[in-house]
């Protein structure tokens, strides 16, 4: 029946005897313009599927973009991971190729991916041109949010707000500097999903068409090697993952995703292990935006490959690439030449870590700082009095109050925005500067939120607080006024309310808790920064999940 449907579909009888069938998960979306070029990159990906000898079969799948979904895009990260998971498990196929691009998305395939338990392989859409607006010749999306701000001061006029608008993205394609979406196709190579040198490659290039070609015909390779991903995930490729992380600058938001692909398969990293790591490894890479250049000019500097061939000792090299050789020989062929882009081990920025882990009475279960691109270390050791908003109306409406009691040394906090309470982190924990301040010219400050922020922005900007408000976590309890401390070097966030004082306070209430649809299952079952932010029935059972924070989830469905 299988081979007779098909043929109605026009594939010949010697076609549907193909062997190995393999699905491709394609989110190409017109909702999704970072992954509308993979709608043409699919031909490519067939046309090496059968090369090997196997059968490709196209199924769409959800397509979540960044922008374009509301409240947050994490919010269905883990139904396209359902979507996906089913699609693999049910469907009548051997292994599949992966095809995602925009942040979410990437994630979302690989966690649905682990779960069914099929060969899988990736292949992202790649990065969108460099562009250039009125003299500037490189511009790239991170150049937005400078630009937002001076539109939000008066600035900018509306004729060159309009040619700003037609000049920021000239392609489809992925965010163009070590966003979150670059970062996730690197944290793909490393853990053996993509193949090696394939994450920088811009997208519609006759490059990322090569790639799409060879992924379909190593697809095939994966189903006879019999390669589950189950397999490629353990605690050596997570520690790969991060560690390259690490020396990218790399997105905040890849420490969730890695914590749910842990999560997928029984482990968990843990905030401990995530703080060594990120003591121990450099930040070498001077890209966007946390340094100088451009995505190209990183792939042109030796890319991925370039760094992780640097560090090299801190790897575990018995791990496996999605060619199914293992790191240690990939990377004995590449030679670290020395550049601008790619810092040595011996220059002086290599020796902070550009995502640093904090935990303290504030932060119980942990939080992250990205300190690359950072404008001002003055603020990584830095005590100050919270100005405290709840949630994005209260901050709409006040921060550029010229009364707002705040000054440069202040501390701004953004709160009821995490996994329950927006619900699904939205990316808006990089607070703007008061506007009454930045007509000062204060450019930097010490923000907390249980929010995310976009893997294009940069700042000293806590995140991932936990647990979240919304869940009775400490920051539910600030008030204006109160000291906090920010330390990065030791890696501590914390307040120094009197503990009585503290306990007698009011928390902040989140609104009522959804009742039905998507919505009631996610606020029912989101587990906090620290477990991925996966559902707890996702994960793999043997993956552990402290008892306090189930008993607060409950106590939030019931209101
Ligand atoms: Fe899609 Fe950045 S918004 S990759």
């Amino acid at each position: 029946m299988h081979r007779a449907f098909l043929r109605g579909g026009g594939f010949s009888a010697e076609e549907v005897r193909s062997r190995p069938v393999i699905g491709i998960a394609n989110s190409a979306s017109d909702l999704n313009p970072c992954n509308m070029g993979l709608a043409l990159l699919v031909k490519e990906v067939k046309r090496g599927v059968k090369a090997a000898g196997g059968l490709p079969l196209e199924f769409p799948t959800i397509s979540i973009s960044e922008p374009f979904t509301r409240p947050t895009s994490l919010y269905l990260r883990n139904l396209m991971s359902m979507d996906v998971e089913e699609m693999i498990s049910v469907s009548p196929i051997d292994g599949v190729v992966l095809m995602g691009g925009c942040d979410k998305t990437v994630p979302a395939q690989i966690m649905g991916a682990i779960s069914a338990g099929k060969p899988s392989v990736m292949v992202t859409a790649g990065p969108r041109p460099v562009s250039c607006h009125r003299g500037n010749a490189s511009v790239t999306v991170d150049d937005a949010w400078p630009f937002c701000d001076r539109r939000r001061v008066g600035e900018v006029d509306d004729q060159e707000w309009l040619e700003f608008e037609g000049n920021l993205n000239v392609g489809v394609g992925t965010c163009n500097v070590m966003g979150t979406a670059s970062t996730m196709a690197a944290i793909a190579e490393v853990l053996g999903f993509a193949l090696p040198g394939s994450s920088l490659a811009e997208a519609g290039s006759a490059e990322r068409r090569r790639i799409a070609y060879e992924t379909g015909i190593e697809a095939v390779a994966a189903v006879q090697r019999g390669q589950a991903p189950r397999g490629l995930i353990s605690m050596d490729s997570l520690e790969n993952a991060f560690r390259a992380v690490m020396a990218l600058g790399g997105s905040t938001n890849s420490v969730i995703h890695l914590e749910a692909f842990a999560g997928r398969a029984g482990l968990q990293i843990g905030i401990e292990k995530l703080q060594t790591w990120s003591r121990d490894t450099p930040y070498l890479t001077n890209v966007l935006p946390g340094g100088e250049y451009t995505l190209p000019d990183f792939a042109e500097a030796g890319g991925l490959a370039g760094v992780l061939v640097r560090i090299r000792d801190l790897l575990k090299l018995d791990t496996h690439t999605a060619r199914g050789t293992k790191w240690r020989d990939e990377l004995s062929a590449v030679s670290a030449v020395e550049n601008t882009v790619i810092r040595e081990r011996t220059a002086p920025e290599a020796k902070r870590s550009s995502l640093v882990m904090l935990k303290g009475n504030l932060a119980p279960n942990g939080a992250v700082l990205k300190t690359a691109g950072a404008e001002d270390p003055r603020f990584f050791k830095h005590r100050g009095r919270v100005v405290v908003f709840d949630g994005l109306d209260d901050l709409n409406d006040r921060i550029d109050d010229p009364e707002l009691d705040v000054n440069a040394d202040s501390i701004l906090v953004l709160r009821g925005l995490g996994a329950v309470g927006a619900p699904g982190m939205p990316e808006v924990g990089h607070i703007p500067i008061p506007a009454k301040l930045h007509r000062q010219g204060v450019t930097e400050m010490v923000r907390l939120s249980d929010a995310r922020m976009s893997g294009t922005s940069t700042g000293v900007v806590v995140l991932h607080i936990s647990p979240e408000a919304a869940v009775g976590g400490p920051i539910a309890y600030l008030q204006d006024g109160d000291e906090v401390r920010l330390d990065a070097e030791t890696g501590c966030l914390e307040h120094f309310v009197d503990d009585q004082e503290f306990a007698s306070r009011k928390p902040f209430r989140p609104a009522d808790p959804p009742t039905r649809g998507f919505a009631k299952l996610h606020v029912s079952h989101v587990l906090q920064p620290e477990y991925g932010c996966d559902f707890d029935f996702l994960r793999e059972p043997s993956a552990p999940i402290a008892q306090q924070l189930t008993s607060q989830y409950q106590h939030k469905a019931e209101g």
